[in-house]
């Protein structure tokens, strides 16, 4: 029996099980709050209605051992559940008969007063049963089965890519490395994208789902050291349909959670009017266009420049929606990327930006599907061509036009969410200065 499920036994005997969250005493009546991962609910002990459910002896046994709950009593509560009388729609449970699993010894390290950030994080593994961290979890999870069913709906097929690599996606300078037994160095994967180029081969269209890592020295509020990416990556699928499959998927997965994560945007105090607004078409500017209007608004942003994050906050503000910079400069972009045959200083990518200052929440672009072309990027970006063998094969055996796309979940959750930080986002946030709990 759930606390999600109490509307369907109004009036009926249940047991719930879970721990208290909070409560108060008024004289005889002890008001419980209590938490059971599906939700929340109170739950109303009177010392009298014990006494007329278990005889005078064996209720005051139980009003004593109710005295000594404190936060985070872990507790199986019996009782019968009432409807709030003010309250249309809300459950309580009129306790008869409890059992505690535990009282804690010690004082509860999280109150309700005010934490600071740094106190919070390294109490994450309590922190996490906070309403607002349940509430972002259960997003979270929304997020990645609504990504699965449009996903799986589209004829992508999941493929597992590997997180041990020989060589780098994107770019050495985030590499992590760890020795690997007598053959030197592996690298941590920062992207699974190479291989599903491989993938599609043979299933045509493909994404991944899994941890990737990247030892990023800055210290920003966009920035994590581990963090789960999704990569897509499809056959004959050009620069035009790659924007349509990711306005379709973002959208998809953000009205899923407007469905079914209505007391979690609540408990977070989300405006969701924002989200309501996002339904393709999304906005589109190409990077040269996104250059001018930033400078026509102050920023320095040189034409062949990368946008940066606050060039990225800036331009997301002008918009009510998610907005695709299309065309940036191929200096500033990974070697993979194929050029625009229109202007082959430019790339046939586009970042997805998330509106309210949000910023990247995806990087995508057409492949370089041509083996000679491919050669040349990895010889300017001086990669090295033995790690890039098995790569330049699949441009030998039936090369097809290709794009995909990866997005960055805990950026996802923190827009959906309304959240200032990625740290928030994720249960154990790996970060340059931070490896525990
Ligand atoms: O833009 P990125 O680097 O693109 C790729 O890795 C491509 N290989 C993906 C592909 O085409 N299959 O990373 C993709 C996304 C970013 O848009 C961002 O959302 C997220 O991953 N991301 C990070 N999230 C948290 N912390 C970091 N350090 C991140 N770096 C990238
Ligand atoms: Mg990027």
């Amino acid at each position: 029996m759930f606390i999600k499920d109490l509307a369907q036994f109004k009036n009926e005997e249940v047991i719930l099980k879970g721990w208290i969250y909070n409560f108060r005493s008024s004289g005889k009546i002890m008001f419980l709050q209590l938490r059971d991962g599906t939700g929340f609910c109170q739950c109303i002990l009177d010392e009298k209605a014990l006494r007329q459910a278990q005889g005078e002896s064996k209720a005051e046994e139980l009003w004593i051992q109710a005295q000594k709950i404190t936060l985070e009593t872990s507790i199986e509560l019996k009782g019968i559940v009432s409807e709030h009388p003010k309250q249309p729609g809300v459950f309580e449970l009129q306790i008869k008969d409890f059992k505690i699993y535990q009282i804690p010894n010690e004082e509860y390290p999280i109150s309700k007063k005010e934490h600071g950030p740094e106190f919070l994080l390294d109490n994450h593994h309590l922190w996490l049963r906070s309403r607002s961290q349940w509430a972002i979890q259960k997003i979270r999870d929304t997020l990645i089965r609504g990504c699965y069913e449009w996903m799986q709906k589209n004829n992508f097929v999941k493929f597992d890519s590997p997180i041990l690599t020989p060589s780098a996606c994107e770019g050495t300078t985030t590499l992590f490395s760890v020795e690997y037994f007598d053959m030197g160095k592996a690298y941590l994967s920062q992207s699974g994208q190479l291989y599903l180029e491989a993938a599609i081969g043979s299933l045509g269209r493909v994404f991944d789902f899994g941890p990737v890592f990247r030892a990023e020295k800055s210290k920003t509020r966009r920035h994590l050291t581990e963090f789960w990416m999704m990569d897509a990556e499809a056959a004959f699928v050009e620069h035009e349909e790659n924007l349509k499959i990711q306005e379709e998927l973002i959208s998809f997965m953000v009205q899923k959670v407007l469905a079914e994560n209505q007391e979690e945007l609540k408990i977070l105090e989300r405006d969701i009017k924002p989200l309501e607004n996002v339904l393709p078409p999304f906005y589109r500017i190409t990077h040269s266009d996104a250059v001018k209007k930033l400078r026509e608004l102050g920023s320095d942003i040189g034409e062949m420049d990368d946008l940066g994050a606050d060039d990225e906050t800036t331009l997301t503000k002008l918009y009510d929606k998610p907005i695709f910079v299309e065309k940036y400069p191929a200096l500033v972009k990974a070697f993979y990327m194929k050029r625009d045959p229109l202007n082959p200083k430019f790339c046939l990518n586009a970042d997805l930006l998330a509106p309210e200052g949000y910023g990247e929440i995806i990087g995508g672009s057409q492949r370089e599907e041509d083996y000679d072309e491919l050669v040349k990027r990895i010889k300017e970006h001086n990669l090295p061509m033995e790690s890039f063998g098995w790569y330049l094969d699949l441009r030998k055996f039936g090369s097809v036009p290709h794009s995909g796309f990866g997005f960055g979940l805990e950026r996802i959750v923190a827009w959906v969410c309304g959240l200032q930080h990625v740290r928030e986002t994720i249960p154990f946030p790996r970060m340059i200065n931070r490896l525990t709990p």
